[in-house]
């Protein structure tokens, strides 16, 4: 691995050092990213919890961040949520360890399990880009209303979106320059009552894909603003994001992105019944489960 070491100060009294070339391997990014203290979540974690699963794989899955049982184990997904996840991949014949890799949007645990800020979500983005730069996946599943807003931008709430294929188009195609605007919309509107937009910001566009229909859909992201869980020195962290991360040009364009409902929203709907939250994210996971038997037939 190569690193700049001119530029790798990370965070408040922590020198992790990044890859400038290409993307790390899991074990060295588990390292760098044992390191970080790139947002105030590290003053409380116990691990950093990385990823789990075939860093080879085709399918990626990304949730949202680590419980208290991933922070205690570091490992993602091993929690009430993660056994539900397990259950309903095996029902849709995929195996966790050889068919996908799991990754969070956030690698430490947010206290309390609350929903991670737009801050911890820029300060983390760089070690997400790194996992989807190394793996390359064909396909991405993105568990939750989190990590739909976190990669697309999509504010809008998950339900309308899940189980179709998303390819995002022109405005956003690079997930480096997305990472780009979200620091930088942070310096610019610091303060909790603002909800203009920044300049720098572009709405989210992209195209659902269903057997029957594609439509182009925008949305229109209110501005990140500050708030609790924030890193005190949030404006000199996103300086540094802009001045010494590494980007790997990441073109979403070329990934098949699906939204799914998170495990965590499945245990507090338990139903299984047909049209259930529950058997419409099985259903889904069939969908991915065909798409990557597609790809392996080389018919995608
Ligand atoms: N929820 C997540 O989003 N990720 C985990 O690792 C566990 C629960």
């Amino acid at each position: 691995m190569s690193t700049n070491p001119s530029t790798g100060a990370d965070g408040p009294g922590s020198p992790p050092l990044l890859p400038e070339d290409t993307p790390a391997a899991p074990a060295e990014l588990a390292v760098a990213c044992g390191q970080c203290r790139r947002c105030g979540l590290a003053e409380s974690r116990q691990q950093v919890v990385v990823g789990r699963g075939n860093p080879a794989a085709r399918l990626l899955l990304i949730g949202e961040a680590p419980g208290a049982e991933e922070d205690a184990s570091g490992q993602p997904f091993v929690g009430r949520a993660g056994r539900l996840l397990e259950q309903l991949l095996a029902e849709a014949g995929l195996d966790s360890e050889r068919d996908l890799y799991i990754a969070n949007v956030i690698k430490c645990r947010p206290p309390g399990n609350r929903k991670p800020s737009r801050a911890e979500i820029a300060a983390c983005r760089p070690w997400l880009e790194q996992q989807i730069a190394r793996q390359r996946p064909a396909l991405i599943g993105l568990l939750g209303a989190t990590a739909l807003e976190a990669l697309l931008g999509h504010k809008g709430g998950i339900t309308k979106l899940r189980g179709q294929w998303l390819q995002p188009v022109e405005d956003r195609p690079q997930l480096s320059s997305d990472l780009l605007n979200t620091a930088q919309a942070i310096e610019q509107q610091p303060t909790e009552s603002s909800t203009s937009r920044s300049p720098t910001q572009k709405p989210a566009q992209f195209i659902t894909q269903s057997k029957t229909r594609t439509t182009t859909q925008r949305q229109d992201q209110a501005l990140p603003t500050h708030r609790p869980g924030d890193h005190p020195n949030k404006r000199s962290i996103n300086q540094q994001n802009n001045r010494s991360i590494h980007r790997h040009n990441i073109n979403l364009q070329a990934i098949a992105l699906m939204p799914l409902l998170h495990p965590s929203y499945l245990l507090r709907n338990p139903s299984g019944l047909e049209g259930s939250p529950k058997w419409h994210t099985l259903q889904d996971l069939r969908l991915l489960r065909s798409r990557l038997d597609d790809l392996a037939a080389g018919q995608d």
